[in-house]
């Protein structure tokens, strides 16, 4: 069966990444939908009529709209990429829903309030609609490969985890929290306080911050000013090496312990020879993404990235929100309340 696609919203990650020559892989909806073969890419809908004219052609689409709820009752599609503002998810997952759509790829973060994006996981669990959220590394066979290191003890017992992240606590951070939690499983608290580092967007702070998982692993996350450069990455510190997620999580340095060169009776870290990942691994993750989510309509099945894991993803903004107008007070997962309203544009 060929699934019917349709995405509301071509903007970046819509369909505008791939105009970038220095992608080397497909990163938008629209490139994804086009590659794969159980997938037939047959609407596009933005409010912005040049956006869809240039995309209807580059895409071979065969149907614009400016209004979302028109092409959900004219085309009626198999599958929708929600690729608009968070502000706008929940009111969409709604009305694709009413409209009987198979599944949604939102893009993340899931909703601005968690009040939406609870709502949006009950009427997909109810209507047997599937919900994936685009926290891409999850699809990616590379970040799938170092969760089986983790898992499997190749680092050893962890000792500690610190994250460097720029643009925003909603933006990149909705990422960083969900691999985080994809690594290392749920969060008991964190504690949280604004950089100094600033956000490129005043409504979407920079924190700096602790967390501890449920399984006692403790973690920082710390900023950086991302008009200086971008920054994702994480350092896992195990009992017998280091591994080192760079290049915005998608490369990695790998050092291992040894008798150390410079004082005797003692063990260092010294950069290993042997490369634990093939550093040619497929780095395909919309692709990987989609591929996914077909499998997960064929077979009846949850998604690697669900409704809840982007639920888990706002929740940690939020705390880190409501631990920072708290002077840092150590917060608990999961939030009993909260009143914040993220604004991630
Ligand atoms: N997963 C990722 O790696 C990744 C990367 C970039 C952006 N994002 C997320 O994707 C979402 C969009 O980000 P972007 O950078 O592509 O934004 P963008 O501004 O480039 O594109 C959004 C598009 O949506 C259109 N739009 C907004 N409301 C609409 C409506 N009601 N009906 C039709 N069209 C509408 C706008 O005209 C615009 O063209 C955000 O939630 C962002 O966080 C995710």
């Amino acid at each position: 069966m060929t699934y019917k696609a349709a995405i509301i919203g071509c903007g970046r990650i819509g369909c505008s990444f791939d105009d970038d020559p220095k992608r080397k892989y497909i990163s938008t909806h629209a490139g994804a939908y086009t590659k794969v073969i159980d997938t037939k890419l047959v609407a596009l809908v933005d409010k912005d009529e040049k956006l869809l004219n240039k995309y209807k052609k580059k895409f071979n689409v065969s149907s614009i709209y400016t209004n979302y709820v028109k092409m959900l009752k004219q085309i009626k599609p198999d599958i929708i990429s929600i690729c608009t503002w968070d502000n706008t998810h929940y009111e969409i997952t709604k009305k694709a829903v009413e409209n009987n759509v198979k599944a949604i790829f939102c893009e993340k973060p899931i909703a601005s309030k968690l009040k939406d994006a609870k709502e949006m996981i009950k009427i997909c669990n109810k209507n047997k609609v599937v919900l994936m959220i685009d926290h891409q590394r999850r699809f990616c066979k590379f970040h799938q490969t170092v969760k089986k290191m983790i898992d499997k003890g190749k680092l050893g017992e962890i000792q500690q985890v610190s994250f460097y992240y720029t643009a925003g606590i909603a933006n990149s951070g909705s990422h960083m929290f969900d691999l985080l939690r994809f690594f290392f499983g749920d969060v008991d608290w964190v504690s949280a306080t604004k950089s100094k580092n600033l956000s490129p967007n005043k409504n979407d702070p920079n924190f700096d911050g602790m967390m501890e998982f449920k399984n006692g692993i403790f973690c920082t996350i710390q900023a950086c000013d991302v008009n200086k450069f971008l920054v994702f990455d994480m350092d896992i510190i195990g009992s017998n090496s280091r591994f080192k997620l760079t290049h915005s999580g998608f490369d990695y340095e790998y050092d291992i312990v040894k008798d150390s060169h410079q004082f005797s009776g003692y063990k260092e870290l010294y950069t290993s020879e042997k490369k634990p990942i093939d550093k040619k691994i497929i780095r395909q993750p919309m692709l990987d993404g989609v591929k996914h989510l077909v499998n997960c309509l064929k077979n009846n099945e949850k998604p690697i990235s669900s409704g809840e894991d982007g639920l888990r993803s706002l929740e940690l903004i939020c705390a880190f929100h409501e631990s920072a107008k708290k002077d840092n007070k150590k917060i608990n997962l999961p939030l009993k309340t909260t009143s914040i309203e993220i604004k991630s544009r």
